[in-house]
This record gives structure tokens, sequence and C-alpha cells, in this order.
């Protein structure tokens, strides 16, 4: 079982990186096999709206993201960690949301699009949110990650983690706010329970059928 992790903070070694390999690391000792992709090592643009995608269900933009649509297609569960910028997720982390927009399935009826019935190629599998901020905007990140997943018709495995820290240095999570710490290994462990009960029930990718 394969559980990938992308890391929406633009610093390294950033606070919501650590607790995403926090959650990482809990998920490997359930026994999963794990892989965190870096967005700030990626070439990703945003989404730049040709809505081709509701037809092709692919996307036409040549760069990093066409890899990670098969990694995601791949993996058995996501969690996904983003820092809180300006009550929001960072850049990087909002085009690879607006960049999945092609994983989603459409149909035309009566001129209009629909989603189709299976909806999105990540549907039914497990998802968790991570975000960390300073104070004010980090529950408005972290419902936009968990809309992300919602969207896309994932299993939310946990509430999310909101991790909080004053200090401007990355990493300085671990020792200002413990409990994120826990909560990060926590959701990592929830992601493995959900993915081995659901991978069973899931019925192959959406691609082959359609
Ligand atoms: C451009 C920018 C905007 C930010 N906006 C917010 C904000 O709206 N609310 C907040 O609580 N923290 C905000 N922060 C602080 C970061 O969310 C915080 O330092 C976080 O722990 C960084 O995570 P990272 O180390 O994973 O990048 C902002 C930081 C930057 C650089």
């Amino acid at each position: 079982m394969k559980i990938l992790g992308i890391a929406g903070s633009p610093r390294k070694n950033g606070n919501s990186t650590l607790l995403l390999k926090e959650a990482l690391r809990s998920a490997e000792q359930e026994g999963a096999e794990t892989e965190l992709i870096l967005l700030r090592e990626k070439d990703i643009t945003p989404c730049d709206g040709c809505w081709t995608c509701f037809k092709t269900y692919k996307c036409h933009i040549k760069d990093d993201m066409q890899e990670i649509y098969q990694k995601l297609e791949a993996a058995d569960g996501l969690i996904i960690g983003s820092p809180t910028h300006i009550s929001s997720v960072s850049s990087i982390c909002q085009a690879f949301l607006e960049r999945s927009r092609c994983l989603i399935r459409m149909k035309e009826e009566d001129e209009v699009f629909v989603h189709s019935d299976k909806v999105s190629l990540l549907m039914g599998k497990p998802g968790g949110s991570i975000v960390t901020g300073r104070r004010r905007g980090v529950q408005t990140a972290l419902e936009v990650l968990n809309f992300f997943l919602l969207m896309h018709r994932m299993v939310l495995t946990h509430a999310g983690v909101a991790g909080f820290c004053q200090s401007t240095k990355p990493g300085a999570i671990k020792d200002e706010d413990k409990y994120a710490v826990e909560m990060a290994a926590e959701l990592g462990r929830a992601v493995v329970t959900y993915a081995r009960k659901l991978t069973a029930d899931r019925t192959g990718s959406v691609l082959e059928k359609a």
C-alpha cells in the first residue's frame, strides 16, 4: 500500500513539511510504503482555465504535474500539507490544487457538463490535510485542503491538523506545538487504516473505464 505526501511549503524544512513527514513516518510504522513530493522542487504552473480537460480528461500543460498525475493515480492514500499564506494555502500548493481539476470526470447532458458517476480518479481514496501558521486564517487554509479532498470525493479520515508556530524559523513547530506533531502521527495512522479498508473496495482506475 502506498501513501503519497504532497508538501506545499516553499521553504526548505518548513513546519508543514515537518508535520507531513511525521504523518508519513507513522504511516510507514503501520506498514505503508510512502513517498514525499516537495512542490517547491517542481515546476507546476497554475491552471490557465482552458476547460479542455472537461472533454479530454487531460491537462495540456506539459510540466512536472504530468508525472504527479501518475503518482496520484497509483497512490492508495494522500496526505497534503501547506503553510497558511494570507489565510489560504501557499501559491505553489494552490497551483497543484487547480491542476488536479483534470482528474475529475465530467459528462455532457443537454449541453451542460455534470459529474460522471465515478466523479474523480481519486474517488474513494483516503486523504488527510495538514496546515501550519502563526494564528489567523489557519482554519480557513485547512478548509481549502479539506475541500480539495472532498471535491475529489476522497474519504476524509481526520478533521485535519492545524499546527501553530509563532517563530519564523523553519521547523520550530516541533518545539512550539508538540500536540500538532502527535496529531500528524495520528493522521498518518488514520489514512493507513482507511486505505486498508477502502483499497479492497475500489474497483480500479477510472481511466481504464473512460
Ligand atoms: C507570505 C506569507 C503569508 C503568511 N500568512 C499567514 C496568515 O495569513 N496566517 C498565519 O497564521 N500565518 C501566516 N504566515 C506564517 C506561516 O503560515 C507560518 O510561518 C508557517 O508555519 C510556515 O510554514 P512552513 O514552514 O511550512 O512554510 C504567512 C507567511 C508568509 C511567508
